[in-house]
C-alpha cells in the first residue's frame, strides 16, 4: 500500500507519519528529511537544498523527483510508502503516479491532514525536533520534561532553521500557491480522505488508520 499525507507545513505530516510507520509497517519516506540528512552529510543535494529551504521556496521538481525515485527504487520500499512532503506540487504528483505505475503500484489513499490556518504557525514556531530518534514536541503543545531533551533517548532537542516566523510565514503561501491545488488533483483522483488534524495526535492517528481500513493494535488491513 502507498501513501501520501497531505497538509500545510506544521499541519502533523512528520508527527502522524511516525506513528503510522510504527502500526503499518510501511516504509516513512519524508522529502525535508532526505534533504536535512544531505545537507549533515555535506553534500551537494544538500547544499542546493539548503539555499531554498532557507528561504522558505520549494527545491526544483527535477531535483526532488530524481531523489524519491532513488530513494524508493530501495528494496526497503517494496511494500510501501507513506509519503510525507511529496508531491507537493501537480509535476511531482505526476512524476510519482507515473513512477508507481511501472512497478504496478498505485496511490492508494491520501490522506489530507486539515488544521485551521491560524494553528499552523504556532506548532511551526513552537517545534522542537530531537537530533537522534527525530521526534517532534512542541514548547506550546507538547513540551518535552526536561527543556532541549528528548523524553525517549535523551537526544538534544533543536529547532529547525526554517522554523523562523518569517521563513515559516512564507513558506505557508508557497503551499497555499503550489501544493494545496494537489487537494483538488487527488480528488479527482477518487481518493483523497480528509482527516481533522486539529484533535489529539493519537485520535488523528486512529483516524488515519481506520479510514484506510488498518484498525486494531497491529493496523493490519482486514481482507
Ligand atoms: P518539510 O520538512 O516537508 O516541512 P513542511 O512541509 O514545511 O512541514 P513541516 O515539517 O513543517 O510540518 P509537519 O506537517 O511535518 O508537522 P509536524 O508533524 O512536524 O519541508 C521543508 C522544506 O524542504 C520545504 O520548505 C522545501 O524547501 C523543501 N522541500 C521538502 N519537500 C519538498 C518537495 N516535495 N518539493 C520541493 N521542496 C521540498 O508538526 C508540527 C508541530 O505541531 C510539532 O511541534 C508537533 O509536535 C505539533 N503537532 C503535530 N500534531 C499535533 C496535534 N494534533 N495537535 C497539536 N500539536 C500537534
Ligand atoms: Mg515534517
Amino acid at each position: 500500500m502507498d501513501l501520501i499525507l497531505l497538509g500545510a507545513p506544521g499541519a502533523g505530516k512528520g508527527t502522524q507519519a511516525k506513528f503510522l510507520e510504527e502500526r503499518s509497517g510501511l516504509m516513512h519516506i519524508s522529502s525535508g528529511d532526505l534533504f536535512r540528512a544531505a545537507l549533515r552529510q555535506g553534500t551537494e543535494l544538500g547544499m542546493l537544498a539548503k539555499s531554498y529551504m532557507d528561504r522558505g521556496e520549494l527545491v526544483p521538481d527535477e531535483v526532488v523527483i530524481q531523489m524519491i525515485i532513488e530513494r524508493i527504487s530501495q528494496s526497503d520500499c517494496a511494500k510501501g510508502v507513506i509519503f510525507d512532503g511529496f508531491p507537493r506540487t501537480r509535476e511531482q504528483a505526476r512524476a510519482l503516479g507515473e513512477e508507481l505505475q511501472h512497478h504496478d503500484r498505485k496511490i492508494d489513499y491520501v490522506l489530507y491532514l486539515s488544521v485551521p490556518d491560524g494553528v499552523l504557525l504556532r506548532r511551526i514556531a513552537g517545534r522542537q525536533t530531537c537530533k537522534t530518534c527525530g521526534t517532534t514536541y512542541n514548547i506550546y503543545y507538547f513540551p518535552s520534561k526536561r527543556a532541549d531533551v528528548c523524553d525517549g533517548c535523551n537526544g538534544k532537542l533543536y529547532q529547525r532553521s526554517d522554523d523562523s516566523m518569517e521563513t515559516a510565514r512564507h513558506r505557508l503561501d508557497v503551499y497555499f500557491n503550489q501544493t494545496r491545488p494537489l487537494i483538488q488533483f487527488y480528488q479527482e483522483h477518487g481518493n483523497l480522505i480528509e482527516v481533522d488534524g486539529q484533535r489529539e495526535i493519537s485520535l488523528v492517528t486512529e483516524l488515519m488508520l481506520s479510514s484506510i481500513g488498518m484498525n486494531g493494535s497491529n493496523g493490519q488491513k482486514p481482507h
